[in-house]
């Protein structure tokens, strides 16, 4: 599929963004594994977290779709997963992959992680080396670094003290939900903040869990109770409306009822920081933090982003790259390698597709450095097949002076099958199209 987006007028309306994906994933993994009914409202219907439920239904976990994005999951505890009898497709769900891993390295019987292309090329020894620490057996391609992965199921988990050498939610959280089901005490030390969703849940679903500064820690024994999980709005969609809102002028958006965890909220920070004209509402309510964003046209200027912030935006940096390619000045982006080893390495995407729009972006190993322009042409680029270089080149081209078109455009369903639909009803001028016969390879 193609995305031509065409130079628009500012955006204006109010919207509500759908549901946050990291915390739509961790509402069905922990309601499975828990004990008692779990209603969650406000689930994320994208490719991604439908992926979750799929490997859960494989599992054997009754899931119940109520109306769209409720659903109630019969937990069943740990000893209540079955063998599945089919490979568990992750797809393009990294998330799905580690979150998983944590919950059947435990777990008795035989199965199979995979996932597209993309997923199958993304590092697993991270998540892999400690959990075979703790007793997991787990093999996999590339010496047990990449997927498909299978777990050969051990009955018996020992807690260790685990110190992450990267900055990682996913690695933390696996660790954690396998630490669940082992003997003693596992503990997690990072090196940075990453997002803390999966310690937040837990707590709110009855289990302890000891949190001081970058270090986590939970005892083997407990399972989380079921309940009702409200999921804010997911602020790595909004973030594409609020760049295309800053940048465009004449505009006026409110996104109602978005998370604004502290460890996910740095691009409300950064934003301020490049000069953006924006308003947060905090919305009362237990369990994640959560508001109204008011953001209206902006005059923004560059900045830096480095160090601690970088974990608590890092999905949004290919969309703040764009904020910078319109602002004034340079904006130097740093520590941020860990880019590359997502979806796909987004430092060389962003590079290589702002750098074909005439974007003066220059690539580094763990970032960019761009100076603004507002004049900017359009012109054809590439998704790379990754749902936020897809989204964040539709926000360039909405400020661009001509058309900029999109191939490979179909991975926004990822994380934000509304994009277009929530993108024209604020006003922009975007439109799906086939891709062109000779786009289409064809492979025998
Ligand atoms: C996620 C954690 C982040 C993020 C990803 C979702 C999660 O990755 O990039 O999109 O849901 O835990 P890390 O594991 O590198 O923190």
């Amino acid at each position: 599929m193609i995305l031509q987006v065409n130079p628009s007028r500012g955006l204006r309306g109010r919207v509500k963004v759908p549901g946050d994906k990291s915390i739509s994933h961790r509402a069905a993994l922990l309601g499975a594994m828990g004990h008692g009914v779990t209603r969650i409202e406000g689930f994320l219907e994208s490719e991604d977290c439908l992926a979750t439920l799929q490997c859960l239904l494989l599992l054997g976990t009754p899931i119940k779709r109520l109306a769209p994005g409720s659903y109630e999951i019969q937990g069943m505890g740990y000893d209540g997963f079955r063998e599945p009898n089919d490979v568990l497709d992750c797809g393009n769900s990294g998330t799905t992959m580690r979150l998983l891993m944590g919950i059947l390295a435990g777990q008795p019987f035989f199965s199979v992680l995979t996932g597209d292309a993309s997923l199958r090329s993304r590092p697993m020894g991270r998540v892999i080396e400690p959990l075979r620490s703790m007793g997991a057996r787990i093999l996999g391609r590339a010496g047990g670094t990449r997927a498909p992965l299978a777990v050969l199921g051990s009955e018996r988990l020992e807690g260790k003290t685990h110190r992450l050498p990267v900055a990682s939610a996913q690695v933390k959280s696996a660790l954690l939900l396998a630490g669940l089901r082992a003997e003693g005490v596992t503990v997690v030390t990072e090196p940075g903040p990453s997002r803390n969703h999966t310690e937040v849940m837990l707590q709110q679903m009855g289990v302890p869990v000891e949190v001081d500064g970058l270090t986590v820690a939970v005892e083997g024994g407990s399972l989380p109770n079921g309940g009702q999980i409200n999921i804010p709005g997911d602020i790595s969609s909004a973030a594409y409306l609020m760049v295309a809102a800053a940048i465009l002028p004449d505009s006026d958006i409110t996104i109602e009822n978005v998370g604004i965890n502290s460890t996910r909220a740095g691009i409300i920070e950064v934003l301020e920081a490049m000069g953006a004209n924006l308003e947060i509402e905090p919305l009362p309510g237990a369990g994640e933090p959560k508001a109204n964003i008011r953001i209206r046209t902006s005059t923004l200027c560059g900045t830096e982003i480095g160090g601690a912030i970088v974990p608590t935006l890092i999905d949004e940096l290919p969309v703040l790259a764009v904020a910078a390619a319109f602002a004034q000045g340079t904006t130097f982006v740093r520590d941020a390698a860990e880019l590359r080893v997502k979806e796909c390495d987004r430092i060389a995407a962003m590079a290589e597709e702002l750098g074909r729009l005439g974007v003066d972006i220059e690539e580094r190993s763990d970032g960019w450095v761009i100076r603004g322009s507002r004049d900017l042409s359009g012109g054809r680029v590439r998704g790379w097949g990754d749902h936020r270089i897809v989204m964040a080149l539709a926000v360039l081209g909405l400020g661009t002076k001509a058309p900029v078109e999109i191939e490979d455009a179909e991975a926004v369903s990822v994380s934000f099958p509304e994009f277009v639909t929530i993108l024209k009803e604020l006003g922009a001028e975007v439109e799906e199209r086939a891709s062109d016969p000779e786009d289409v390879q064809v492979s025998w």
